[in-house]
């Protein structure tokens, strides 16, 4: 009886601990130190839907091309780390599926979280965006285009884009890098209502 009273007690433990743990992944807080983002509503007053929408990508690609982003969508093998972007220390390579190099996996150091008294940032599937997806070293345009790509962006229609960023769990980390990272700016709420914008105004791509 008594041990049957204790595991029913250790269970509703657990059950509030997972609720609470599920209500902060839910409504992420907004991140100190991070930088701003301006409200996909303050584009409303561009009459012009070309402009608003090149407008919108423009807001986009502060953090599509953010360290958080960027670092993980490189030009070559190799991450970058921190808010310098510096070469990925030990050498590390994205390998066939992204996880790695056989004998050095991502996940050898990145655990399911961050681990912050070591500061290494860690996810369930931490892995390397493919070759088709690197932004690294390429104009907004051109990110934009091979964004809409669906050659290059893993077949995905707008849509799928938009459902991507903003559940993603790659992606949400950028706005919950761990200690000594500045998060992406503003907040992924945000992001996905100014990628939504702009896909429902015709996704543009600015030029050049
Ligand atoms: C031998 C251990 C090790 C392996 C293997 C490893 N990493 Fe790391 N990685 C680290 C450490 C430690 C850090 C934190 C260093 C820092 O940020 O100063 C880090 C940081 C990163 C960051 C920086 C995040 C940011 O924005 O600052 C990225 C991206 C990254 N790793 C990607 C990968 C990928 C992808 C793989 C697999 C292909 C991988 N790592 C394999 C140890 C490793
Ligand atoms: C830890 C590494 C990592 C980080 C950090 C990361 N990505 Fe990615 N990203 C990936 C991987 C791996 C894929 C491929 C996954 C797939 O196709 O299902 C990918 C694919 C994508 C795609 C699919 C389409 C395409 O052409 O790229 C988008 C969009 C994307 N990431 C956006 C972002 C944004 C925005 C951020 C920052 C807020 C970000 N990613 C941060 C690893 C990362």
């Amino acid at each position: 009886m008594r041990q049957v009273a204790l595991a029913s007690a250790a269970a509703a433990v657990t059950l509030l601990l997972g609720s609470a743990l599920t209500l902060a992944q839910t409504s992420p807080a907004p991140q100190p130190g991070g930088a701003t983002l301006r409200p996909a509503a303050s584009f409303a007053n561009i009459a012009n839907q070309r402009d608003r929408s090149v407008a919108l990508f423009t807001e986009i690609g502060k953090v599509l091309q953010h360290p958080r982003c960027m670092n993980c969508h490189p030009a070559t093998e190799r991450p970058r780390q921190s808010d310098a972007r510096r070469l990925h220390q030990p050498v590390v390579v994205r390998g066939k599926d992204g996880h790695g190099a056989p004998g050095l996996a991502c996940t050898t150091c990145h655990g399911k979280q961050n681990f912050d008294p070591a500061g290494v940032p860690g996810d369930g599937h931490w892995a390397l965006a493919p070759a088709s997806m690197a932004w690294e070293g390429k104009t907004l345009s051109q990110i934009c285009e091979q964004l809409k790509d669906q050659n290059r962006n893993g077949s995905r229609d707008l849509a799928a884009i938009v459902k991507h960023v903003t559940s993603d769990t790659l992606v949400l980390w950028a706005w919950n890098p761990g200690k000594g990272r500045q998060p992406a700016p503003g907040t992924n709420a945000q992001f996905g209502e100014l990628m939504q914008a702009w896909a429902d105004s015709g996704a543009a791509c600015p030029a050049g």
